[in-house]
């Protein structure tokens, strides 16, 4: 019981034209479909029809996030857990949201739209089940296999905790604590990774950056060269993280939502216990090699 993983992030985007190209050309997904008002997107190896969805808005930030069930038994002990704690459910049906079965979303207590479902249309990686070659022919730019993470902001971490273990069964992996202990900063998980879901201090509703997974610390160092080719503004990296201790590189789509691309970490065992990072050393958990503080990366976000 349980939920597999985040299954896509919903972006709005002013120009829909630009974050199109620059989703297809830059970062390298798929485009899978589209509608009047939005794109969708999926990393190459994923089988399921979007992990992204860009929709046009007139500012940037999240629209919601997905977390894809396990079965359908999970939706309504989900939506049990939810009802005790006074959170209102809307009901999905199949058909409503394109490519996407049954579920509800709901907001969560700091203020972000969460979307829960268990089936979606496969559209297949690229690639024959059998006899497959170890990546089709044709990607392009970064060419970002599958989404790996988003992290969002909160006025309260450890109510975010509390909640998302208790409701969702997600686990902790790291916390960032002030001097009497209070988590102002967590990582959790589900899929066995150092993260899935991640909430730092900030306003309610805030999204920081989500991350789409690269295979290794060389393919991080080639998305850099491939941001430079166009012309995509860096704002951090290539560095490694204390914190998950991947490896990153930060940069922002046309419309001004940061991006990341993540390697490396570590693989959690569900009973593993957490990492503590103290507030004081906060920036050598960002960023492990400068371990220098910048105001501007926990100050901007959309
Ligand atoms: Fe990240």
């Amino acid at each position: 019981m349980g939920v597999f993983r985040t299954g896509f992030v919903q972006l709005r985007v002013p120009d829909l034209a630009a974050a199109s190209k620059y989703y297809s050309e830059v970062l390298g997904l798929v485009e899978t479909d589209r509608e009047a008002d939005r794109v969708y997107f999926k990393g190459w190896d994923e089988h399921d029809h979007h992990s992204l969805i860009i929709r046009q808005d007139e500012r940037p930030g999240l629209d919601c996030f997905a977390l894809k069930a396990e079965g359908p038994e999970d939706l309504q002990q989900f939506e049990n857990k939810l009802e005790t704690k006074g959170i209102k459910v809307d009901r999905i049906s199949t058909g409503e949201r394109l490519a996407q079965g049954e579920g509800f979303s709901f907001e969560d207590r700091s203020g972000h739209r969460v979307v829960v479902y268990y089936t979606m249309k496969k559209v297949g990686n690229g690639l024959p089940l059998e006899n497959p070659d170890p990546y089709p022919q044709g990607l392009k730019g970064i060419a970002a296999p599958r989404l790996d993470h988003l992290l969002m902001t909160t006025p309260n971490a450890a109510e975010d905790l509390d909640f998302y273990k208790d409701v969702f069964g997600f686990r902790l992996t790291e916390q960032v604590v002030t001097p009497d202990g209070n988590p102002i900063a967590i990582w959790l998980e589900r899929s066995h990774t150092p993260h899935d879901i991640a909430f730092i201090p900030g306003r309610p509703g805030g999204f920081h950056h989500m991350a789409y997974w690269l295979d290794s610390w060389y393919e991080i160092g080639k998305a850099a060269d491939v941001m430079a080719q166009h012309n995509v503004k860096i704002d951090a990296g290539p560095t490694r993280h204390g914190i998950t201790r991947g490896h990153t590189i930060y940069f922002f789509d046309p419309c001004g939502n940061r991006n990341e691309v993540f390697t490396g970490g570590y693989v959690p065992d569900a009973d593993n216990p957490p990492i503590t990072w103290s507030v004081d050393k906060l920036w050598t958990g960002i960023f492990y090699w400068d371990r220098s503080e910048r105001g501007s990366f926990t100050e901007v976000y959309t």
